[in-house]
Parts: structure tokens; C-alpha cells; sequence
């Protein structure tokens, strides 16, 4: 791709891009929230059309060929495929029928045939080693299994190259273990794969190069092997940055206690115990664990979204009976829930009606609050630096990750006592964690409590004041952070005490 130019009414978010890419590479595309990373890789693949440039491709017989305004379907057929970032499944759909939409097994008759449409379909569920049966509805998969599905969905087109557009911001280490293997087989085939992603560890570990772009414009290309973590940091941000442990962590053990939770069980496993845990006023309490430890569990229980049997919660020493989220939104508690794809916006609205939604009854009546309410989004779009060209543009039109500040956003907004965050920056860019962190210390000085899961562990030692482990549902480890290190913190999650 060469020169590649793309404006959106008058924006400009694409700016003289130059990328490449080699047969049977894995070729990393970084760079901040809104870089520029998915708009170019949907000009590759049809979706949208450049304003100018080139795109050649190898073609069958070896010769580099011209792509000139193509659709979607025309750059399948010419062997480009795509995850998106966005969910793409239709959920009252067979998961058969989602993945082969528009190609479907004919019979001799010209009527579709079923027997051969889920045989091909387990097949390619194989592949990923999703348990399903073909014939199940889309909306029955879990998150995870739906991106497992999309990933099998991708492959089974047979593309020589294959786009991966943060394909595993929704998976588990174990699913994410299962594509790297699947990813080494393509690769070993010749297949080329272009593979964006804000993790870190997984960039080091499977791409051969990293282009990086900044603000729609080409910034270097790195062989992996050649640059660090540092490097690429400040090549993507222009500054440095450092995750460096919480020196001001304070004990906050004397402190009014905000929130006590007594007896919560998670379940994960019937060995596992009834635990308590307090949040203090002001607090950031970091809760880690592997996947599965019960951290997300936990979360629903003190928001009211899941029943626990014995579980008790006090907020302010007073026990708040929680029934479903109103009752938590009622008792000022907030949730900003993993699984932000699905469950934290309303696309086809603003920005603005976005960031507000939480915080409605606190409003005038509806003629008056136009101008608080725009008050409010431009508050939230500058403290977590939302790109975007006006608070009046579709959530749908922003990119990924600064969909989730939208969501991040809407419920700071809310202004609650205590703040529940699960995996607050995953799909976040590196600046733009800086600023969360940065948030969630004001927010705590002015007396929040926070409570953060997180499976990042330099994450946790730099943001939290205490920890808490968990270990398949029950608490291994809860300490202030100034003596905790990642070893101390991985003995715990594995089980150790
Ligand atoms: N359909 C659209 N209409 C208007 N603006 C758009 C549209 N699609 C993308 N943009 C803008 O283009 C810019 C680049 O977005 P893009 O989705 O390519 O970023 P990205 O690098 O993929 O970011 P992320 O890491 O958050 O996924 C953003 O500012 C976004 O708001
Ligand atoms: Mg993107």
C-alpha cells in the first residue's frame, strides 16, 4: 500500500501511508487509539474506498496486480480476508449459516444443503476448538466463542492473507494460545497475516515486523526481533512512558470504610470458600487472579446483576439490599463492565446522548439540559481525550478503543461513590491508560472508591493502594501494594499463600 490518503468529512485520518507486507510474515500494525490502524485495513479490504494511492497484490501467476476500488466480495475473491474489530455475526443466526453467509452448499436441485453445511461447519469449529453444535444460534455463544467463531469464519475463505483486527481483546489466555497455534499453521502455509493488537507481550511474541502509525500518518517500520518495548512506546505516543509501582499508595486501613462485603462465594469450583473484603473511602483496590479466579463473578454480585445466596453488602456500615443494577446505581454504585462491546453503548446514537445516559435523572427536565448535557460530554470527551470531530458524531463512527473511553466516560459521569472497574484499558492505547490512571487517582482524591480488576499486573502495582488475589474463588492474598511485587502476586494467583 503506497501513499495511501483517506479523509472523512474533511478529516483527514489517513495521510500518506505507506505499508507492506511479505509472504508467510506476521506484520504488527500499532499505534494509539484513532491511529488510523482499522480505517486502512478496511481500505484493503473493500469496506471503504481510498481518496487516493496504490494497493498491488501478488497474484496467483506471481505478478503484482492493482487493486482498484474494490468491494468487499471482490477482495475475498482475490484472497484478503478480515476479523473486524466490531462483532460482524448475525445473532438470531445458526453459527453454521453466520459462517457461510452468501456461500452456501447447494444440492444438485439448487436447494441449500443442510448436511453438508454443517458437516464443513464442524470441521472449521474443530479448528478452533469451539464445542458447539452448527446448528446453534449465534446469540448462545459467549464472547469469546463468538470471536472464536469469526476467527474459524475468516479462515475457512482460504485467503493467502488474512487481517486480524484485535482479535483477541475479548479471548482468554487459553483461546488466545489456540489462534497463535492456528496463526503458526498459516504462517508455515505461506499465508500472510496482518495482526493488530494493543497487547504488547502478544506483538513480541508473534509478529516477524511492526509498522507503527501516529495520528494517520506512517511512522516507522521495526523488525520485532530489533526494537523493545520502550521503543515502540514512544514511537507510538512521541513521549516515554513508564508503568513504575505506586509510591503514594496510602494505608488506608484506619480510614471510614466505604463498601464491606461479607460471605461472597463465587462458585468457581465447589472447593471454593465464602470470603469478606472491605473498600475504604478514597481507596483503589486492585483485585487480580488469573482468567476464571471469580474476579468478573464477584463484580456482578456487589452490582446486582447475579444472586448470591449469603453474600451481604454494606456500603457506609449500612447493609443495601441488591436486587438488580438500579439497586446498585441507587446505592451510587457504578460497573464498567468487561465485555464493553456488547453491553456499554448505543451505537447509532452521539456522543454526547452516550455519555450522558447514566446520569439522566440527575438532569433538568428535557427542554432545559441541552446545554448541561453537552456540558458534560465535553467534560469527558477532553479528561479522556476522545478523538473524534464533534460530540454530535455516532459512536459508531469512532474508533474501537476510543468507543470504550465513550464508555469509560459515560459512567464517570454518573459520579458514583463506588466505582467498579473490570479490565478498564483492555483495547486502550498506552497514552491513553496514562490518562485513565490519571482519572481514577483524581476521582479517588476526591473520594471514590475504586475498585479495579485487572489481569495486568503491572497495571494493578501501579494503580492500586491494596490488593486482593484471588484464586479460584477464594482470596489468597489481600495486601497494601507497597510490599507486593509480580512475583509476590503470581505466588497468590496460582494458589499459593
Ligand atoms: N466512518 C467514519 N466516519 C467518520 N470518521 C471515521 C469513520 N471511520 C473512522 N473514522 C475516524 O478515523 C480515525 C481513525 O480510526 P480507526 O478506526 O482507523 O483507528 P484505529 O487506529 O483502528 O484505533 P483503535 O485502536 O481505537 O481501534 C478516527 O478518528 C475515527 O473517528
Ligand atoms: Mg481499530
Amino acid at each position: 500500500m503506497k501513499s495511501i490518503t483517506k479523509s472523512f468529512a474533511g478529516v483527514t485520518v489517513l495521510d500518506n501511508i505507506q505499508f507492506d507486507l511479505m509472504e508467510g510474515e506476521v506484520h504488527a500494525l500499532m499505534g494509539e487509539n484513532g491511529a488510523g490502524k482499522s480505517t486502512l485495513m478496511k481500505i484493503l479490504t473493500g469496506v471503504y474506498t481510498k481518496d487516493s494511492g496504490i494497493v498491488e497484490k501478488l497474484d496467483q501467476g506471481g505478478n503484482m496486480v492493482q487493486m482498484e476500488h474494490i468491494t468487499p466480495k471482490e477482495a475475498q475473491e482475490k484472497g484478503i480476508s478480515i476479523v473486524f474489530q466490531e462483532f460482524n455475526l448475525l445473532n438470531n443466526m445458526s453459527i453454521a449459516e453466520n459462517v457461510f453467509i452468501g456461500r452456501e452448499p447447494k444440492t444438485k436441485a439448487g436447494t441449500m444443503d443442510w448436511k453438508k453445511l454443517y458437516a464443513d461447519t464442524r470441521d472449521i469449529l474443530k479448528r478452533v476448538k469451539v464445542d458447539k453444535e452448527p446448528r446453534v444460534l449465534v446469540s448462545e455463544l459467549s464472547v469469546a466463542e463468538k470471536q472464536l467463531v469469526e476467527i474459524a469464519k475468516c479462515l475457512s475463505y482460504q485467503a493467502d492473507i488474512i487481517v486480524l483486527d484485535e482479535p483477541t481483546s475479548s479471548l482468554t489466555d487459553r483461546e488466545v494460545d489456540i489462534l497463535f497455534d492456528l496463526i503458526t499453521e498459516l504462517k508455515s502455509k505461506g499465508t500472510s497475516i496482518i495482526y493488530i493488537s494493543h497487547r504488547m507481550e502478544e506483538i513480541f511474541k508473534i509478529t516477524d515486523r511492526i509498522t507503527v502509525f501516529r495520528d494517520g500518518k506512517f511512522v516507522d517500520t521495526f523488525k520485532t526481533a530489533d526494537t523493545t518495548n520502550e521503543e515502540l512506546v514512544q514511537c507510538m505516543i512521541g513521549r516515554k512512558l513508564n508503568l513504575e509501582k505506586n509510591t503514594q499508595a496510602k494505608d488506608y486501613k484506619d480510614k471510614d470504610v466505604a463498601l464491606e462485603v461479607k460471605n461472597v462465594n463465587v462458585n468457581v469450583t465447589l472447593k471454593s470458600k465464602p470470603f469478606d473484603f472491605r473498600l475504604h473511602k478514597g481507596e483503589i483496590l486492585g483485585f487480580f487472579g488469573l482468567v476464571g479466579a471469580g474476579r468478573t463473578e464477584m463484580a456482578r454480585i456487589i452490582f446486582g446483576i447475579d444472586k448470591a445466596d449469603k453474600a451481604e453488602v454494606y456500603k457506609n456500615g449500612r447493609k443495601i439490599i441488591l436486587k438488580s443494577p438500579i439497586d446498585a446505581i441507587n446505592n451510587g454504585i457504578a460497573l464498567i463492565p468487561e465485555d464493553r462491546k456488547e453491553l456499554g453503548l448505543v451505537l447509532s446514537l452521539s456522543v454526547q446522548n452516550n455519555l450522558v445516559l447514566s446520569c439522566l435523572k440527575n438532569l433538568s427536565p428535557i427542554r432545559a439540559r441541552k446545554a448541561e448535557e453537552k456540558e458534560i460530554a465535553l467534560k469527558y470527551i477532553k479528561d479522556l481525550s476522545v478523538a473524534l470531530s464533534s460530540e454530535e458524531q455516532a459512536v459508531e463512527e469512532l474508533s474501537g478503543g476510543n468507543q470504550q473511553k465513550v464508555v469509560l466516560g459515560k459512567w464517570l459521569a454518573m459520579k458514583p461513590d463506588i466505582l467498579i472497574m473490570d479490565e478498564p484499558t483492555r483495547g486502550i492505547d498506552v497514552g491513553a491508560k496514562a490518562e485513565i490512571y490519571s482519572i481514577m487517582r483524581q476521582l479517588a482524591e476526591n473520594g471514590t472508591s475504586i475498585l479495579m480488576i485487572s489481569s495486568e499486573m503491572p497495571e494493578i502495582l501501579h494503580i492500586s493502594d491494596r490488593v486482593i488475589v484471588l484464586y479460584e474463588g477464594q482470596k489468597t492474598l489481600d495486601a497494601p501494594v507497597t510490599g507486593l511485587n509480580q512475583e509476590k502476586l503470581m505466588h497468590a494467583a496460582i494458589g499459593g499463600i
